[in-house]
């Protein structure tokens, strides 16, 4: 029979073979279709994923523009609904939340993101969540600011260090150093100087970690064949070098060593503490979930605490020094948050947690940084109760929200309002207008954010 075909029985399989490789590849793409939701036309392999290249945002803003508030995009053959109604991101973050618990989970990240918070699903994220929580009270940040002006002390001197020398510097370089200062001590209570000592390995592995390009080819590869990044998880290759994760560990792991059994240490006021005293070790043991209802691992208290060191670096001192370019930029904006400062200073004869709380017009300049640029003033009160609440998210909603919201915004008003109490931010011959983003995961920021400061007079 097969001898009867007019070509070779290879030529056919082969045939076959492309034909259904090809209908994998592209048998998803008709999901939105079917569903009657709008989007730009996925290509076979890649979906969408090549309109990445000029920028996640971009293609964003271009798709909400052409397609409206909700439209269908794939990574890959992964079907991806974008929802830009405020109505429907009220429903999945707060109202449907037990529906929509769980986050996109990318393989190949290796154990410490994979099975930390972040990705952590259901049950075992909501035991977590409340395991974590508390140590973000009022009462707790309130403790932890005493730890925080220190390090924004020193963030100041080191302003006053280039204010001296009229020298331009890269406000990106001294506010992630304050940053990753202030995340050793409250998170670890552990002291590093990395605004002077810029070569501290804390710094040059959390640095590392964030440098991942959109085509970089192990992105591509874990957007665009899932499970090969599992596969390649086995051989050791993950996205987070393991020598940083590695790093990273053996910090928590000394600290948690040090502190056993130390009554000082373990008074100390600090996340890591929180943890150790929900360590359960039962757990340690294997013993599972479903008999041991309360507490943590110890492998479970690293990875939080690994999580927290690299969650809270780039994400902070991105918007510290966004908000004083924003300012140099922006000198009449300036003069205003310098005169609250002023004012709430004078008033309170110092500026702790509770005159950080007293400074709405910082409050507002911080959020339209985090809107993302032109400096008019959006946030006043009036003008946010009369707004969704929904239109503007810089830290998610609902509970499965940024749960280091009120550490971060404690610790860029700390830096900013310190700064400003003593020198005015101004733009330089390197500062680039306007400030320009790296297509990475992380919205890194391009070429730096190059400023001065004048010491007021
Ligand atoms: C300006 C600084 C920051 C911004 C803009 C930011 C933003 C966000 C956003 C948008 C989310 C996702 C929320 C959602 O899905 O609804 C998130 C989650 C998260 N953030 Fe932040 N974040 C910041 C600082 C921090 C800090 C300092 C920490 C750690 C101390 C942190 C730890 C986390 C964690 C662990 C999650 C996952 C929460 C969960 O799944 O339960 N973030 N953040």
């Amino acid at each position: 029979m097969l001898e009867l075909l007019p070509f070779p029985f290879t030529w056919v399989l082969l045939g076959l073979c492309a034909a259904l490789l090809y209908f994998y590849l592209v048998w998803p793409y008709s999901a939105f279709k079917d569903l009657g939701i709008p989007g730009p036309k996925p290509v076979p392999l890649f979906g969408n994923y090549l309109s990445y290249g000029k920028s996640v945002g971009q293609f964003d803003r271009e798709c909400y523009k052409k397609f409206n508030k909700v439209y269908g995009i794939f990574e890959g053959r992964q079907p991806i609904m974008m929802v830009g109604d405020l109505e429907l991101v009220r429903d999945i973050t707060v109202r449907e939340t037990n529906n929509f618990t769980n986050r996109r989970v990318l393989e190949g990240q290796g154990e410490i993101i994979a099975k930390g918070l972040t990705m952590l699903k259901d049950e075992e994220w909501r035991r977590f969540r409340s395991a974590i929580s508390p140590a973000f009270s009022s009462v707790k940040l309130k403790q932890m600011a005493l730890v925080m002006e220190k390090y924004a002390d020193n963030f100041v001197d080191n302003l006053d260090e280039n204010a001296k020398q009229d020298a331009m510097f890269n406000m990106k370089d001294l506010a992630g150093a304050y940053t990753m200062d202030v995340i050793a001590g409250t998170a670890f209570g552990v002291d590093v100087d990395s605004l002077h000592d810029p070569n501290n390995p804390f710094i040059t592995n959390a640095k590392k970690r964030f440098d991942i390009n959109l085509f970089n080819p192990f992105m591509i590869i874990l957007f665009l064949f899932p499970q090969l990044g599992k596969v390649l998880l086995r051989f050791g290759v993950t996205l987070f070098p393991t020598e940083v994760i590695d790093f990273f560990n053996a910090a928590v792991d000394n600290v948690i060593n040090m502190r056993g059994g130390n009554e000082d240490e373990a008074k100390r006021v600090d996340f890591l503490q929180l943890l150790i005293k929900a360590h359960n070790e039962e757990l340690d043991r294997g013993v599972s979930h479903e008999l041991v209802k309360h507490g943590v691992s110890k492998k479970a208290i690293k990875r939080e605490s690994v999580l927290f060191w690299l969650g809270g670096y780039e994400t902070t001192s991105n918007v510290i020094s966004c908000t004083a370019y924003n300012l140099a930029l922006h000198q009449e904006v300036q003069d205003r948050v310098i005169e609250e400062v002023d004012a709430v200073i004078e008033k309170r004869g110092k500026l702790d947690y509770e005159a950080l709380m007293e400074m709405p017009f910082l409050e507002m300049c911080v959020n339209e940084t985090l809107r993302m640029f032109p400096a008019s003033q959006r946030f006043r009160k009036e003008e946010k109760e009369a707004r969704d609440p929904y239109a503007f998210l810089p830290f998610g909603s609902g509970p499965r929200n940024c749960v280091g919201m009120r550490l971060a915004q404690l610790e860029l008003r700390f830096a900013l309002a310190k700064a400003l109490q003593k020198f005015r931010f101004v733009p330089c011959d390197r500062t680039v207008v306007p400030i320009r983003i790296k297509n990475t995961l992380s919205n890194q920021i391009e070429g730096g954010v190059w400023l001065k400061v004048e010491a007021r007079t």
